[in-house]
């Protein structure tokens, strides 16, 4: 079986050295995917904001992206976000399974490979846009390596790159959201589409504005690397590719 995980900030120290490099090109343009394992079980990592990260989120080629791993024969992806806290279902520091999420892009992305004419018209069902088994996974490998996750909890994408109003934010908490960041609807769209098995997982750096009564800030960097490399294990180990995977 082939995986992906799609990672973003933070996640460049994530490609190692043994990664293998691949540039794909797809009807929407490359994509450079990373190899970290082979035998029956590849595993391919995708940097979405490039290596160095140099594409701020609205100007990522997320549909490149998809369809290189759909070239590549992957089957089931898990992403990786950083997000801002607007509810305690997620506090700073602390990592998350997304359920739901809210497309407040505005439409300003090329979010879709059904653009009409030749690639054809298709409305994808968005109720359950994350797999369940995928999910529970997740949960599961969570609890039995110890690491604290919630379950669930509703994703607000924005555009950016600009971060948002405090007025913003609290319109979101009144919309229901939990979280908010600038990548997952885009990308769970288009995996959703490309018929990727999909997940995403969060992990929050700060308050969303105006929640802090101390003024916003972000955490410190080394404790946001620690956040990353616990949900890497967990969703490697969810991907069932991990050494210490439970069959
Ligand atoms: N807003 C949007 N995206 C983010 C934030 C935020 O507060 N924190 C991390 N990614």
């Amino acid at each position: 079986m082939k995986s992906a995980i799609i990672g973003g900030t933070g996640c460049q120290r994530l490609v190692n050295k043994e990664s293998v490099r691949h540039e794909i090109s797809t009807p929407y343009g490359h994509a450079v995917v990373f190899e970290r394992y082979e035998g029956p079980d590849t595993l391919y990592f995708l940097l979405r904001h490039g290596e160095g990260h140099r594409v701020p989120p609205h100007l990522v080629n997320y549909r490149a992206n998809i369809a290189a791993l759909r070239q590549l024969g992957v089957t089931q992806a898990i992403g990786i976000y950083a997000v801002g806290s607007i509810t305690s279902v997620v506090l700073p520091r602390m990592l998350g399974v997304i359920d739901q999420f809210i497309d407040f892009t505005g439409g300003g992305r090329e979010a879709t490979f059904f653009t009409g004419a030749d690639a054809g018209v298709k409305h994808v069902p968005m109720v359950s846009p994350y797999s369940k088994r995928l999910r529970t996974s997740l949960i599961m490998e969570a609890s039995r390596m110890d690491i604290p996750l919630s379950p669930k909890g509703t994703y607000v994408c924005t555009n950016g790159p600009r971060l948002e109003t405090p007025a913003e934010i609290a319109m979101f908490r009144r919309w229901g959201a939990d979280y908010v960041g600038m990548t997952a609807a885009t990308e769970t769209i288009l995996a959703n589409e490309a018929g990727i098995e999909f997940a995403g997982t969060v992990y929050s750096l700060n308050w969303a504005a105006g929640l802090d009564a101390e003024g916003f800030s972000f955490i410190e960097e080394e404790i946001a690397d620690r956040a990353i490399d616990r949900l890497q294990r967990l969703v490697e180990s969810a991907l069932h590719l991990g050494k210490n995977a439970v069959r």
